[in-house]
């Protein structure tokens, strides 16, 4: 299976780059992470035995199989939440040929609607790749259903600075979180809320 997996992630990266390239509305670009930050997930995945991963902002699923192949390592399980239902098929599709179906669970809806109800402490680690002019409103659950010791790791950071600065104000502002920018890819803000 490790072999195929790398093949179909090297395959959705060729894909969703030449995608993007071709596609000027932002609904129909896949805006997939780099290949070296599905890397970092991965190890930050391992490095923190975070078995109980969230990702927002599914696309079609590539940045999910990066957390996923990791959390199966050490029997967890990813989240992941999308609203457009033509990414929603196309991640579909793509967890089937991973192999990694079991380990993922592909919820078709809002952000903000999903995150108000899930259980407070219930994450271990956030992926935030979704809508930047939400993340500052999303500040109270993210913060909620993230546990003491888990990691919130927000894409785009250095890429999209501008827009990422209302939730870096807060994460930065808050005495209960300590953060880090980390140069990798379109740049990773890591945030721990400390145990
Ligand atoms: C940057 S893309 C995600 C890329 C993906 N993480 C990857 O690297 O392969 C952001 C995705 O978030 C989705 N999205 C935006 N707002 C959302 C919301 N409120 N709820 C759920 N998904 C949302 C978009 O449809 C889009 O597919």
């Amino acid at each position: 299976m490790a072999l195929e997996l790398s093949e179909l992630k090297n395959e959705l990266a060729r894909l969703g780059a030449e995608n993007d390239a071709r596609e000027v509305e932002r609904g129909s670009r896949m805006l997939n992470i780099t290949p070296d930050t599905g890397e970092f997930l991965a190890v930050l995945v391992r490095f923190g035995a975070a078995r109980r991963v969230l990702e927002v902002g599914t696309s079609n699923g590539y940045s999910t199989l990066w957390l996923a192949e990791a959390a199966a390592a050490i029997d967890g399980h990813v989240t992941t939440l999308e609203f457009a239902g033509d990414k929603v098929a196309m991640a579909r599709a793509n967890f089937a040929r991973s192999g990694l179906g079991e380990h993922i669970t592909l919820v078709h809806g809002d952000a903000g609607q999903w995150l108000a109800q899930a259980g407070e402490d219930s994450i271990d680690l956030l992926f935030l790749d979704s809508d930047r002019g939400q993340y500052a409103g999303w500040w109270p659950q993210l913060r909620r259903v993230l546990r003491p010791g888990g990691l919130l790791v927000v894409d785009n950071a250095t890429s999209h600075a501008e827009e990422m600065e209302p939730l870096r104000t807060l994460l930065e502002s808050d005495a209960d979180f300590s953060t880090s920018l980390v140069p990798v890819g379109n740049g990773e803000l890591l945030a721990v809320r400390n145990a």
